[in-house]
């Protein structure tokens, strides 16, 4: 998201998408993801729960895959792991050119700022801030002027189609209207990777296939690896593969 604004001949949101996909960094290494003998293992009390167990995975650059897996099988923890949110017991993860491990809390911290977007079920949206802040959220933590922010956020609203909603709070937004609004956030900061958590697990029907749509677009327009958690059959028949995790395995 690195040019300068451009309306789209058609005026539509495509336009945007393309504008920001001319930018989009290529990476080189065959896997954008790559897991090796990860492990993780919680204590409950002195009794451990091993989540994972030398988990092997690799994904494709511009991949987009689907997670299954029964609740408690260790999805989440997987998806917190590929994103840096929280740390392995044993193994070693690499991710768009980083090797995890490697890095301290701090540089972890900054990865994840340039590298990873989140979706999760519950949009996690500020409340006392409108769309178009919401999105900017991310950019706080970058050295962009307030007027390159806000034209960043504009360019992200637009791309998931609800420019004309930036000045609404989220109580004003529809939960698919939400979601798109927690997309266009997890995209402003033009990261190579999205991480979504069951992104469609409080939506209807409808909405639910507008954000795959959504998904989709971002996976195939703007090459985004996609890695979603989804119980949802449908969701995940939009994705490339679906893996299923199964006592901390994947299968
Ligand atoms: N921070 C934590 N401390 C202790 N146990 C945890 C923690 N996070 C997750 N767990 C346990 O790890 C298992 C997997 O959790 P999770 O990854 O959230 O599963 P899923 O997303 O597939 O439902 C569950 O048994 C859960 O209780
Ligand atoms: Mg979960």
């Amino acid at each position: 998201m690195n040019s300068s604004p451009q309306a789209s001949p058609s005026g539509s949101d495509r336009g945007a998408a393309s504008d920001i996909a001319e930018h989009a960094r290529p990476t080189t290494a065959e896997s954008i993801i790559s897991l090796r003998g990860v492990r993780k293992t919680y204590f409950r009390g002195k009794e451990p729960i091993h989540v994972l167990q030398d988990l092997d995975l690799e994904v494709p650059v511009g991949g987009y895959e689907a997670l299954m897996g029964p609740s408690g099988s260790g999805k989440s923890t997987l998806l917190n792991l590929i994103a840096g949110l929280d740390r392995p017991s044993a193994g070693s993860l690499l991710v768009a050119g980083a090797d995890l491990g490697a890095m301290s809390d701090s540089q972890l911290a900054r990865w994840r700022a340039n590298t990873i977007g989140f979706i999760f079920q519950a949009y996690n949206l500020m409340p006392v801030l409108t769309a178009v802040e919401n999105v900017e959220l991310p950019l706080l933590l970058t050295k962009l002027s307030a007027s390159e922010r806000k034209r960043r956020a504009q360019t992200a609203l637009r791309i998931v189609g609800l420019e004309d909603r930036m000045h609404h709070y989220p109580r004003q937004l529809s939960g698919g209207q939400e979601q798109r609004v927690a997309i266009a956030r997890a995209i402003v900061n033009d990261p190579q990777v999205l991480v979504a958590d069951e992104p469609t697990g409080d939506l209807d029907r409808q909405s639910a296939d507008e954000i795959l749509t959504l998904l989709e677009r971002m996976n195939r327009e703007l090459h985004k690896t996609i890695i979603m958690v989804t119980h949802d059959p449908a969701a995940a028949e939009r994705a490339h593969i679906t893996r299923r995790l199964n006592k901390g395995q994947l299968i």
